[in-house]
């Protein structure tokens, strides 16, 4: 079987990992409270055709279940069972159209919880479940139409509450309680997310053995998927991003459309997803194998901002040091070439970098590729502790357009960013994504050579 496919049982997250977690969050709640985390809905594509499904991460994380139209009803202290799902019946037509349903029994089992009923009967035992509760945990605004059913349930029950009985009082987000405890990632999740990182990196070695002028971008991007896939890896962990040229000045550019040309950089920001985990890395290479004198003056700035940015990525260390870090060596940098006048710190404060730098250099990684958890407690940034993951993705791009004009013309139409995914440990970091070089010297040593390592590289990945 593919591992995409794994039973519950298969995966390096087990049953009992996922009991733990609901453990640990039940411990979290108030006492007369309830929890509803809702799972993914499916999402018609055109007339009868509906996207992959991609189960909802929240939900996903407290339960491993991957089936569509499901619901995660916790409720601490109560004597009858504290976690019950509600999730789709069994039926032998749609089975043989959509493939096979676990059904309310094998789901209780196979998820260990205390209680499985089929969705169809929420409408008649939710609005029980929910009777006495002083508080509910759901987060609004992700899913309307539950968004709207709870609504309904909880009118309906203030309309049947007798005066001595207690109302709900408040509906509370369930992110706060758990998106903290999904920030912390296990020595499984971070096994995972490891592994994750290894194929994205493997994956980008296999387009590193292909780019050359004359390919499109959609040619990368198909040697990317074929790899994760071949590595077992379903899918991409975001649209990948294969920017050849001015392109790599668009942020989030997806199209994928260009051809490569000589003389231009490409920039590659694509992560597999593995067993629901992430991956993000980004790497930028000259499409003819060797960078020309202004585009290394770029990119030697971004790889000196992406290691000061690391070497920032420790305990004790705020989530904002890491980007502070790289920022002050991308503006020292811009300065250095004339690209930008001033003083460092003054240009900073002023935000005037952001004309060539707009973007922070860090996000959370886990189960999103934008992963859950605040990145400030309160007023102030919150320091960085063991088993986080973030990425460090500093970039300078310079789109030739009117606010570029006066610089010169070697620098206008480059975008240069290079990411890595870094967990944090009790000493320092490990860098997950590592394995996939970005010392320039290195890039040109392995595209000059890469056709004595065609052949061995592909069967690798
Ligand atoms: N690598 C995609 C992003 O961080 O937005
Ligand atoms: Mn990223």
């Amino acid at each position: 079987m593919r591992p995409w496919n794994l039973r519950l049982t298969d995966r390096l997250i087990q049953p009992s990992d996922f009991a733990h977690r609901r453990r640990r969050l039940l411990d979290g709640m108030r006492p007369g409270s309830i929890a509803l985390v809702p799972g993914g809905i499916e999402q018609r594509r055109n007339r009868d055709i509906n996207f992959p499904f991609r189960q909802d991460s929240d939900f996903y994380y407290l339960t491993g279940f991957c089936e569509p139209d499901a619901l995660l009803v916790l409720i601490p202290g109560r004597d009858q069972g504290e976690a019950i799902v509600f999730c789709r019946e069994r039926d032998a037509a749609s089975e043989r159209r959509d493939g096979p349903v676990l059904g309310p029994e094998a789901c209780q089992l196979a998820l260990g919880v205390d209680d499985g009923f089929p969705v169809s009967d929420l409408d008649d035992i939710l609005p029980g479940l929910l009777e006495g509760r002083t508080q509910v945990y759901m987060n609004l605004g992700e899913h309307l139409l539950w968004d709207h059913r709870l609504m309904m349930y909880l009118e309906h029950l203030a309309k049947q509450r007798s005066a001595d009985e207690p109302e709900v009082g408040e509906i509370v987000t369930l992110g706060h309680l758990l998106h903290e405890q999904r920030l912390i990632k296990s020595a499984k999740e971070q096994e995972l997310m490891a592994q994750a990182a290894q194929i994205s990196v493997a994956a980008q070695c296999r387009a590193l053995d292909v780019i050359s002028p004359g390919l499109t971008e959609a040619d990368i991007e198909a040697e990317l998927h074929y790899s994760y896939r071949r590595q077992g890896a379903r899918s991409e962990a975001y649209p990948s991003i294969v920017a050849a040229g001015e392109n790599a000045c668009i942020l989030h550019y997806v199209q994928n459309a260009s051809v490569l040309l000589d003389g231009d950089l490409v920039l590659i920001d694509a992560g597999c997803e593995l067993q629901y985990y992430a991956s993000d890395v980004t790497r930028t290479y000259p499409v003819s194998g060797r960078f020309s004198s202004a585009q290394r003056d770029i990119y030697d700035i971004v790889l000196a901002a992406n290691r000061a940015a690391i070497d920032a990525c420790r305990p004790g260390n705020h989530f904002n040091q890491p980007h502070e870090a790289a920022t002050l060596v991308l503006v020292e940098g811009l300065i250095e070439l004339g690209l930008l006048q001033g003083d460092s710190e003054q240009l900073i404060a002023q935000g005037d970098h952001e004309k060539y730098c707009p973007h922070k250099t860090s996000h959370w990684l886990g189960l999103d590729v934008h992963d859950v958890g605040d990145y400030r407690l309160g007023n102030l940034w919150r320091d960085l502790m063991p088993g986080m993951v973030l990425t460090v993705e500093p970039g300078i791009y310079i789109p030739r357009d009117d606010s570029t004009a006066e610089i010169a013309e070697a620098y206008r139409g480059l975008g240069i960013r290079i990411e890595d995914a870094v967990l944090i440990q009790k000493q320092g970091c490990q860098v997950l994504t590592e394995g996939l070089i970005k010392d320039p010297d290195d890039i040109e040593a392995w595209m000059a050579t890469r056709a004595d390592r065609t052949d061995m590289t592909r069967v690798v990945a």
